[in-house]
């Protein structure tokens, strides 16, 4: 038997002063996103906004139902556009926020598996690494591609078996 370890890499900012002018304001548009969530059900409110290659920022947050799993994730509602809307556009960047009744979360938003793995298809569609930035009050964690957020991973190429 031999242990194996994955190592995960990211970065860890104590604010936006940390970021580049593009990023900061790509943060900043999630942040406002995330306050038109639908969600009356968790009272959860997450907006993200999403860059593509040729500057264009595509925003969404999480729309609940009464019929719960009838709902979508912010993330995927704004890579689901993007990828709609822009099918020859690679995603370059996506940033994440999260409020609740009592304000935006101190810890970095951390992305649903769900979401991941949209994440990862849009990488691998467009053979084009995304930056993700997972905002919080107490810092921003900004991870260079999906890979370290979801490792050892089921890909496209993992159908060919
Ligand atoms: N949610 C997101 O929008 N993104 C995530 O990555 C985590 C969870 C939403 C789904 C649901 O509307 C609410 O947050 C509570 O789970």
């Amino acid at each position: 038997m031999k242990q194996r370890e994955i190592r995960i890499l990211f970065n860890e900012l104590s604010g936006l002063d940390e970021l580049t002018e593009a990023m900061a304001g790509l943060v900043q548009e999630a942040r406002k996103i995330s306050e038109k969530a639908w969600s009356p059900y968790s009272g959860f409110c997450v907006g993200a906004a999403v860059r593509l290659a040729d500057g264009t920022i595509i925003t969404g947050n999480n729309q609940e139902n009464a019929a719960y799993p009838s709902g979508l994730c912010a993330e995927r509602t704004a890579l689901f556009y993007a990828n709609a809307n822009y099918p020859d556009l690679p995603v370059e960047a996506i940033a994440i926020s999260a409020r609740t009744a009592g304000g935006m979360v101190r810890e970095p938003v951390k992305p649903c598996g769900g979401c991941r793995q949209v994440l990862l298809e849009t990488e691998a569609r467009f053979n084009h690494p995304i930056q993700i930035i997972l905002d919080g009050l107490n810092g921003i964690y900004v991870f260079e591609g999906i890979d370290s957020l979801l490792p050892m991973s089921f890909r496209p190429s993992s159908l060919k078996g």
